[in-house]
């Protein structure tokens, strides 16, 4: 059945009121999965959101590790994702024969992994980390072991600098999206919209360049680095009404539509996850009306990934 855009969305909120269903939104979703989602957050409100819903099934619509990261803290859920082919350039960048390999060369190090990883390498993990907890869950490593910290580089070494620790070694990954926000941007809105608050997701390349900036005190007004949901927070906060948004430019509908008064310039207007962008509306009506596509994790993985989680989550 094909149906216009309006039509999916009302046939959604009439399927969810039948089923015990909660539809769970990542901020880079688009402005109609936004639209029809029970909650809209970043990867640790989402999984925290898995964690409590007493839902029976949970829709993510999300990226397919943040479903496997759902899956993990609710094994007795029927967690589906509407398109199971919605990937991670950066979860892709470190595979488990690779890590394995990585720890022979550190026996002693505790492993670190971003929630960008799969199931698979969070197993192979002591603890799991999200952009918004990564330097309160390093700091809470003792500073005689040595961390390997994966795979985004750029919030590997913006945590490094944070914690001013020597011992950390992080590897080469990067999303593609983050990666392609550069110096350049940043120094040219930063010349262009003197008045405008910084608000940077620690995975652009342009991260430490910001920190030198913000050190040497060059952004005229502030700037801040920033989890998804950190930047939904800081733009509601702020008395600031220009804000220049260095991230995927997904999350400037819900700032736009919870911040009616405020501007939202984004940094790069071509900064788009295309695996993000999979999720679109037809499929959610899909996966509600068929029970499409579940994503499980076996319990041998699942187990270890647990606890990798629940280290992070004890930590906040
Ligand atoms: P957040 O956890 O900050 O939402 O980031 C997830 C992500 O995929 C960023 O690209
Ligand atoms: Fe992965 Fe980058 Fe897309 Fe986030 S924006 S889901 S890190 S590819």
């Amino acid at each position: 059945m094909s149906l216009s855009k309006d039509e999916y969305i009302k046939e959604i909120f009439s399927l969810k009121k039948e089923q015990d269903v909660i539809i769970l939104a990542h901020n880079y979703q688009l402005p109609e999965i936004q639209d029809v989602a029970d909650f809209i957050g970043d990867s640790l409100a989402l999984s925290r959101k898995a964690e409590k819903t007493s839902a029976k099934t949970i829709i993510f619509c999300g990226v397919h590790f943040m479903a496997e990261t759902a899956s993990i803290i609710c094994p007795d859920k029927n967690v589906l994702i509407p398109d199971l082919t919605a990937g991670c350039s950066l979860a892709s960048s470190i595979n488990p024969t690779e890590l394995t390999y990585w720890k022979k060369d550190h026996p002693d190090a505790i492993v670190v992994s971003y929630v960008n990883t799969s199931a698979e390498i969070k197993a192979l993990s002591d603890y799991c980390c999200t952009s918004s907890n990564a330097v309160k869950v390093v700091n809470s490593i003792s500073p005689n072991n040595d961390i390997l910290f994966l795979p985004d580089m750029f919030l590997g070494s913006y945590v490094a600098e944070v914690t001013k620790r020597k011992n950390m070694f992080i590897w080469p990954g990067e999303c593609h999206v983050h990666a392609g926000i550069r110096a350049e941007d940043i120094n040219k809105m930063m010349k262009q919209y003197r008045n405008a608050e910084f608000l940077v997701h620690p995975e652009c390349s342009c991260t430490s360049s910001t920190m030198y900036h913000m050190a040497k005190g060059d952004l005229i007004n502030e700037g801040h680095i920033l989890s998804t949901e950190g930047m939904m927070q800081q733009a509601k906060n702020s008395s600031k009404s220009d804000f220049i948004v260095a991230t995927e430019t997904g999350i400037l509908y819900r700032m736009q539509k919870e911040n009616p008064t405020k501007n939202f310039i984004p940094i790069r207007k071509d900064a788009v996850c295309q695996y993000m962008k999979k999720i679109t509306i037809d499929k959610v009506y899909n996966s509600l009306l068929n029970n499409v596509y579940q994503v499980k994790v076996p319990q041998s993985i699942s187990r270890k990934a647990r606890s990798a989680i629940d280290r992070m989550l004890s930590i906040g």
